[in-house]
């Protein structure tokens, strides 16, 4: 009997239950932003993942289909950058044929989504979430390491859009100085198509982004001013856990949500699990270290051990980084955000 049939969901130390998976496809990006991959340190000669260490579509298919036994519902592919890796589609395909999961979506910086959109909601996609920090055409390159204008990425949703890979929601990463003065901008191209705009508060993700708490942008204030222009009421989750704090238009103009991990950490009922592009398992965003699972997989391991394996790293979590960051007082060693997709 898997868990998703007993009464009893898989619960960790701290009595959260497993939903939501995260799979990372790939290391590799084709922006550079400074946030993320700091172009100086992710330069021409980093060496990203060479492609037989990446796991295969086979593999990631067999992993998700054992974590839905344990109680995943929702799946979400990132990156790096989801769409560089080859034949995206294939593995789309396979994993919204799995039973038993309700939302498949894709976080994408939206680049090459022009071009795959279509064959993307063709293979079963539901729906993605495509970063973009500004739509002030030097703001943006500035920050994604001088990679890409706004225009391609405004194709890419556009193309989302008419087929039909809704809601779209976009992320905005909000930094002080850097592209806080163009947000209300963000909030009305939303507004007018329907989007949802998300700001999230920069976080100290990884170890190379220097960021600074001086840097964050408040969700409050980032609320208070679009609530200035366009007034703003506070509405419910869609479902436990969930990561942005929801508001909609009193106008009737739609809604916009926050990500407020830095001023309100939401450990409490944090239900995610990541998976790396070469199989290591992350049970936190900030994790140190991971569990291997390509090993096993490479060296016959049975889907009972697995899912034992599996098992066993959910009930020993305990995470709740965002919570007891204020506390810690020695920088620790994170793994990338490029290689978890946040
Ligand atoms: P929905 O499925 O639409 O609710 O999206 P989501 O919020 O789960 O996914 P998305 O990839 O759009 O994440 C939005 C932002 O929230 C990103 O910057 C993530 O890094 C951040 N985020 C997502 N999950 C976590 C988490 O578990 N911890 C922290 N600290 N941040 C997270
Ligand atoms: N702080 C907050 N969000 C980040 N993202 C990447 N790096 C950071 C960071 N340091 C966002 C991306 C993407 C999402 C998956 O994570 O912009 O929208
Ligand atoms: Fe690439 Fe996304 Fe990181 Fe930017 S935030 S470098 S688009 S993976
Ligand atoms: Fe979950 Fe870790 Fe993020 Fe807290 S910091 S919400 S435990 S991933």
């Amino acid at each position: 009997m898997s868990y998703s049939e007993s009464s009893a969901p898989l619960l960790d130390r701290l009595g959260r239950p497993f939903r939501d998976l995260r799979i990372s496809v790939t290391d590799r990006c084709n922006f550079r932003c400074s946030y993320c991959m700091p172009e100086q340190v992710y330069g021409e000669h980093y060496r990203f993942l060479p492609k037989g260490d990446l796991l295969t579509f086979e593999e990631i298919v067999r992993v998700a289909r054992l974590m839905i036994g344990l109680g995943a519902r929702k799946i979400r592919l990132t990156g790096g950058e989801p769409l560089v890796r080859q034949q995206i589609e294939r593995l789309v395909e396979q994993l919204a044929a799995l039973r038993g999961l309700q939302d498949l979506a894709m976080t994408t910086n939206g680049f090459l989504l022009a071009e795959k959109a279509a064959a993307l909601r063709d293979a079963g996609l539901h729906r993605v979430t495509v970063s973009l920090d500004s739509l002030d055409d030097e703001v943006f390159r500035r920050m994604n390491g001088g990679r890409s204008g706004v225009a391609p990425v405004l194709e890419g949703i556009a193309a989302a859009e008419r087929a039909g890979l809704t809601p779209i929601k976009i992320n905005t990463v909000v930094q002080r100085g850097v592209n806080d003065h163009t947000l209300l901008d963000l909030a009305r191209y939303c507004r007018e198509r329907g989007y949802i705009a998300r700001f999230i508060e920069y976080m100290d993700v990884g170890n190379l982004n220097g960021w600074r708490r001086e840097d964050v942008v408040p969700a409050a204030e980032i609320v208070e001013r679009i609530d200035a222009v366009w007034p703003l009421e506070p509405i419910p989750s869609n479902y436990p856990g969930e990561v942005a704090n929801r508001f909609r238009y009193r106008d009737g103009g739609g809604e916009i949500g926050v990500i407020a991990s830095v001023t309100q950490p939401f450990c409490g009922d944090c239900t995610r699990l990541r998976l790396s592009p070469e199989g290591q398992l992350y049970t936190c965003l900030f994790g140190t270290h991971g569990t291997d699972l390509r090993g096993p997989l490479r060296t016959g391991a049975t889907d009972a051990e697995l899912l034992d394996l599996i098992t066993g790293v959910w009930r020993a979590r305990a995470d709740r980084y965002s919570e007891l960051r204020a506390q810690l007082d020695t920088p620790r060693t994170k793994v990338e955000m490029y290689h978890i997709g946040g």
